[in-house]
């Protein structure tokens, strides 16, 4: 393993995964970290990364100066290089001009961990403070024009520093700078795969669990259907998943859960069939908060209701993944929607917690959960948010809007699918307003309801822009979800992006 220890910056959620890009596993921890639990883990190499704090602040975030007498090679990125400094016995100033964005980097000295990448080239820079001396035993390995001292390393004791960021795409020789402290200079040998993975995260959890039992609360998207699968690879029938089908499932999901799980996985499955329970709670409500309240906390008490039948339940597995817990630590300013009312679980459940994707990538998921056996319908399947179809008619839910949104929904899904773009949306789906409008077909007049048609590209649905979808394709959608869906005279595109508009129309 390389460790990564975490001080708080931007891109640092990047290191990691560029580490085990380069097939070498890696783990991101917090500098708060204590020596003895870095040295049980055995890292071939430690990274500091970067962070948002000046070293030279009273309350900066500090590693204990234990870790230099180790004898593990380490790298120092932008605050973690200046922190090596300091604690080494070189200083950092504030100069006058900070560096933000490209500069080009002029190579100083050859060395592992430059080899083969002498002269100019560009890379990302981001940073406040910079080494004004160096400690003793380094010597400067490459500077750019405002920055004297971009990379520093000590050959002997195996410390290199550098001031930009290799992490990042914009420095286009990162990660080979990055693949040759790895393998030249910590020896790793590059051999981590997805299934060694799956075997370190089945001890792991083997080992946290012991003899607990184990409880599921599966949704059928990605991220909660390979946490499962994994756990119950882990500890077999101690797992017990819970779904509750609250009708607002798109067409086939429910029934596609219960059989990929009892079928294919053989695991205990608990299917609630909530349907009219979900309905009767949301007779007369149209506004779309209360929806969502309405249905989180509606959730939550079927929830404790069939958790409550189990008996003794000892730990949670939540689909939990890197980036959520990045994100977790900031606060946002406003609440524009409730997102994670849906799918939330009761505050004074006692449970600890099993996360087993707490280290990955939605793309990392994928690939674990192709790996575990999953079929791609599963690991690719578009995001859907927690209240499903409900939040996706607007206004008051009925059992009719219910019918036609769902079968409008599978015509969209399966024509983006044939146009093979399904994959490069982040999502595509159906709307349903509360209007009607006139059309003719055939010889007579109709009074119908439109269909919104909503497909949007996006990294993380923080912005999105409304997809260029082809013309032909459109007209497939259009053609076949009018003559195919009872109830629909008209569809129309949704040409918003995120901001103004948000993803969802609720
Ligand atoms: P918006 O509509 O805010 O959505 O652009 C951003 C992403 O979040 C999903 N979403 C939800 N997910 N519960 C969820 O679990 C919700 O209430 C909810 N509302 C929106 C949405 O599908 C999109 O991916």
């Amino acid at each position: 393993v390389v460790l990564v220890l975490d001080f708080g910056g931007q891109y640092n959620q990047l290191i990691a995964r560029r580490v085990r890009e380069a097939h070498v596993y890696s783990e991101m921890i917090s500098y708060k970290t204590s020596i003895e639990d870095i040295k049980a883990r055995q890292p071939k190499g430690i990274i500091f990364s970067g962070g948002p704090a000046s070293v030279n602040q009273p309350n900066a975030p500090k590693v204990n100066p234990e870790i230099y007498n180790l004898g593990i090679p380490i790298l120092g990125i932008c605050y973690g290089m200046q922190l090596m400094a300091l604690q080494l016995g070189g200083t950092v100033e504030r100069p006058v001009a900070s560096e933000y964005g490209k500069a080009m980097l002029t190579v100083d000295k050859a060395n592992e961990l430059w080899a083969g990448l002498g002269g100019e080239r560009p890379c990302w820079m981001s940073h406040g403070d910079s080494i004004k001396s160096l400690p003793e035993g380094f010597e400067i390995a490459a500077h750019t024009g405002h920055t004297p001292i971009a990379a520093m390393m000590d050959s002997a004791r195996h410390f290199y520093g550098v001031q930009f960021h290799p992490e990042v795409k914009h420095t286009p020789d990162g990660q080979k700078m990055l693949e040759q402290f790895l393998f030249d200079v910590c020896h790793c040998a590059g051999d981590w795969t997805m299934e060694s993975f799956i075997e370190l995260q089945v001890a792991e959890i083997r080992a946290k669990v012991g003899k607990g039992r184990v409880l599921c609360a599966l949704s059928g998207g990605v991220d909660s259907s390979v946490a499962a699968a994994l756990v119950h690879k882990a500890v077999g029938d101690q797992l017990t998943c819970v779904f509750v089908d609250h009708g607002f499932m798109r067409k086939n999901e429910a029934e596609q859960v219960r059989k990929v799980f009892t079928e294919q996985f053989q695991l205990n499955l608990v299917f609630v069939d909530a349907r009219e329970r979900f309905m009767a709670k949301l007779e007369g409500v149209s506004e779309p908060e209360v929806k969502r309240k309405t249905i989180g906390n509606e959730f939550i008490r079927v929830f404790e209701v069939e958790a409550a039948k189990l008996g003794q339940v000892d730990f949670l597995v939540q689909g939990t993944l890197y980036p959520d817990i990045v994100e977790s630590g900031t606060e946002t300013a406003e609440t524009i929607k409730s997102h994670h009312n849906v799918g939330g679980l009761p505050e004074d459940m006692q449970f600890k917690l099993v996360e087993p994707l707490r280290m990955l990538f939605k793309d990392e998921v994928r690939e674990l959960g192709t790996e575990l056996g999953m079929s791609e319908e599963i690991v690719w399947r578009q995001p859907f948010p927690g209240p499903g179809l409900a939040i996706r008619i607007l206004g008051e839910v009925t059992r009719e809007k219910l019918d036609i949104l769902r079968e409008a929904d599978a015509i969209i899904i399966e024509e983006i699918r044939r146009s093979g773009l399904y994959r490069d949306l982040w999502q595509s789906f159906a709307v349903l307003p509360s209007i009607k409008s006139v059309g003719v077909m055939g010889d007579g007049r109709t009074y119908e309801y439109p269909i919104i048609l909503r497909a949007v590209t996006s990294e993380d649905a923080m912005t999105a822009d409304w997809a260029r979808l082809p013309y032909d394709l459109l007209h497939n959608i259009s053609s076949r979800v009018v003559n195919e869906v009872r109830g629909v005279n008209r569809v129309v595109y949704d040409i918003t992006s995120k901001p103004p508009g948000t993803i969802e129309w609720e």
